[in-house]
């Protein structure tokens, strides 16, 4: 990047060069006797890994007491590390406040909607807003700095551990002086407040900054303001963003060549944190995916992948966490069959991923997640896992060519919106069952089903690149967003929404003249009245698919728009389903209902034609193999997914083999990877 000082990503202990695809795993040697380091580093050797993540947990070790620090112990790990030639992505150690702390100042603990306290004993137990938190947890931050930044393992900096997984929304006292203040930055004036909470409903107008409190539970049976809800969402992931900020200014301080990351949480379960706008804080981003079994868990993890590469399209990204095997916090905890830690590991890397990292490295004998998976499993080195885990390090060390390749663009895009995401899934709506990111993801998964590679970006991403962009449940249309979506239109682009787009504004209020408000001129129709579903029943289309959750009345305002498809069965009998209005050279379309990744196969396999896209692999096995690609300027790297149960035939698709044998057969659940000049 151009003036851009900040170093990008790892720098390698070794020699001072950019490493090919990094290797390894959350490293917890303070779970186990000196002994066990020395066995730890032979092993990590032996398995290719070439860096750790250490100290994350670790702070109680560090720092036992308020004046009493223990480094030494670390500085030993760290030399062992070096000395075997493994870097350290070194944790600020925040991420858990130790027992002194908690019982010295109790009131840096979380608080629950109904103003219970989050008691210690677990881990995350800290206010994102506490200032007495924030003070004890940098000045461990600026020890750590002060005491490695000169080590040669120190290849990054990790800020905590997953910010907000399990303190995102904290209602105490703290949280609620910390959201007046960001209210106050926001609105300027009470007055500007009370107009964009519509609260002349309900009695709720505010006459002074005190009063307002964060959204705790409110009277029975009985809703609290959406637009605070919504504010309470935003301000929640702002206040973790100025936690990450905070730590990470102390680093750039003292470390200014060391880079500087976190790892998000961009999975299914895990919507508290808008990562497009945290992303631009951090000097690469880190992920942490696990998988989560059912029919779309393939699916889901590229599309997590495909989204992480895409909150800061121009670098590399770094897996920090995935699984081995099973975790332990699902209710049944699946062991990964045969070749699919390789498959999951190198799916990442096909979107971007160029470091491949587990949690975590020795599983541990005691604790909650004794159960959980590791690289070096109970069972030690002579096991399954292992084998496989050295097998991968050693393809990860053949694949360095792929390393720094930027992943290549697709011809279409789903626009992922974290502000629609939040608000589409409040209460008090028309229905609660609507899920965003499920939407999304079945577009996603019918965009594999027809081979077509698709980008999953943030709503704010430039869309003029892609011929087709779908927006799933765009629910919040800011002005400024509908005026992108009809330049992008009318510039020839191919828009399709869904269901509950287009309905409010930024501040969740009704875009009113009827439904899609802010969309409805772009698309040529108007719905005055929404028609959702019950959980049970389903309605029928013309030609045979069904739909659930959610239909529409819609009527068409301009002669222009086609419709697509109609409804057979149900309320909207005979009333169009999926319509389609065409500009100059683009076209905006609309789909009133949910159709499910099966269903949405034939419509956007028609969509696609309207957007002139097609596959780019042979007809045999589109659907069947997930195409990724990376590429240089002279280079393409093809990685191709076995996304079924059954070998493939991948004859028809040439190139120079990196990966996965170079017989025309390719394995249930596996990946080949080929280099094609350009
Ligand atoms: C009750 C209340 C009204 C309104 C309706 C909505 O009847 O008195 O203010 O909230 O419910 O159904
Ligand atoms: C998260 C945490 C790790 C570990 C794993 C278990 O990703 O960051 O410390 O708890 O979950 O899956």
């Amino acid at each position: 990047m151009v003036n851009d000082p900040s170093p990008r990503w790892l720098r390698s202990p070794v020699d001072g060069a950019r490493p090919g695809l990094a290797f390894g795993a959350d490293y917890n040697p303070e779970q186990w006797p000196r002994e066990v380091w020395r066995e730890d580093v032979r092993a990590m050797n032996a398995a290719g890994v070439t860096v750790v993540a250490l100290a994350i947990f670790s702070w109680a070790r560090i720092q036992p007491a308020e004046d009493e620090w223990n480094f030494a112990w670390l500085d030993e790990v760290m030399d062992l590390l070096h000395e075997h030639g493994i870097a350290v992505n070194l944790a600020t150690a925040t991420a858990s406040p130790p027992p002194w702390l908690t019982t010295a100042r109790p009131d840096i603990l979380p608080v629950d909607q109904e103003g219970r306290t989050r008691w210690p004993g677990a881990r995350q137990h800290w206010r994102p807003t506490s200032p007495v938190f924030r003070e004890h947890a940098l000045v461990l931050v600026r020890a750590m700095a002060e005491r490695y930044k000169d080590h040669p393992a120190l290849a990054a900096w990790h800020v905590s551990n997953e910010l907000g997984c399990h303190n995102i929304y904290d209602y105490s006292d703290d949280a609620a002086r910390a959201f007046r203040a960001w209210l106050r930055r926001r609105y300027g004036t009470l007055d500007a407040l009370n107009a964009a909470w519509a609260t002349t409903f309900w009695s709720q107008h505010y006459s002074a900054w005190e009063q307002i409190l964060p959204p705790r539970l409110a009277a029975a049976s009985s809703y609290p303001n959406p637009a605070q809800q919504l504010d309470f969402k935003r301000f929640s992931s702002d206040a973790l963003k100025d936690h990450l900020r905070a730590e990470r200014d102390i680093l750039r301080e003292l470390t200014p060549d060391v880079p500087v990351t976190t790892n998000f949480m961009v999975m299914d379960g895990i919507s508290g944190m808008d990562y497009a706008d945290w992303a631009a804080e951090v000097d690469f981003v880190s992920n942490d995916h696990y998988v989560v079994p059912g029919p779309q868990a393939q699916d889901d993890l590229s599309f997590s992948a495909n989204l992480t590469g895409n909150l800061a399209p121009d670098r590399p990204w770094y897996l920090m966490e995935h699984s081995t095997s099973a975790v332990n916090w699902q209710p049944v905890n699946l062991a990964k069959p045969d070749g699919a830690m390789a498959r999951d590991s190198l799916t990442h890397v096909a979107h971007g991923a160029d470091a491949v990292c587990f949690f975590q490295w020795r599983q541990s004998a005691g604790g909650a997640e004794k159960y959980h998976s590791a690289m070096l499993p109970h069972a030690g080195e002579d096991s399954a896992v292992f084998r496989a885990v050295c097998d991968l390090g050693a393809a990860l060390r053949d694949l360095a060519p792929v390393a720094g390749a930027p992943r290549k663009p697709a011809r279409a895009a789903i626009l992922f919106d974290w502000q629609s995401w939040w608000t589409a899934e409040l209460d008090s709506h028309p229905s609660s069952l609507l899920r965003y990111r499920q939407e999304a993801l079945d577009w996603y998964s019918a965009f594999l089903a027809e081979g077509v590679r698709a980008d999953v970006v943030p709503a704010g991403h430039a869309l003029d690149g892609y011929d087709l962009v779908v927006a799933p449940i765009l629910h919040v249309v800011p002005e400024a967003l509908a005026r992108r979506l009809r330049a992008y239109v009318n510039g020839g682009g191919h828009l399709v929404t869904t269901y509950f787009s287009g309905i409010v504004d930024e501040n969740d209020r009704v875009w009113l003249g009827g439904y899609p408000g802010a969309l409805r001129d772009l698309l040529g129709i108007r719905i005055e009245e929404f028609g959702p579903l019950p959980a049970d029943q389903t309605v029928e289309l013309e030609g045979g698919s069904v739909g659930t959750l959610w239909t529409d009345r819609i009527d068409l305002t301009d002669p222009a728009v086609q419709v697509l498809a109609t409804y057979k069965s149900g309320e909207q009998a005979g009333r169009p389903a999926i319509t389609l209005r065409r500009t100059a050279a683009g076209s905006a379309a609309y789909v009133s209902t949910r159709l499910g990744p099966e269903g949405l196969r034939p419509v956007l396999a028609g969509l696609l034609e309207i957007g002139g896209l097609r596959s780019e692999l042979p007809a045999r096995f589109r659907g069947r193999v997930e195409l990724a690609v990376r590429a240089t300027d002279d280079a393409e790297f093809w990685f191709l997914i076995n996304r079924t149960a059954d070998a493939v035939d991948l004859g028809g698709v040439d190139g120079q083999v990196l990966y996965g044998g170079d017989d025309q057969v390719l394995g249930p659940r596996g990946v080949r990877i080929l280099r094609r000049p350009r």
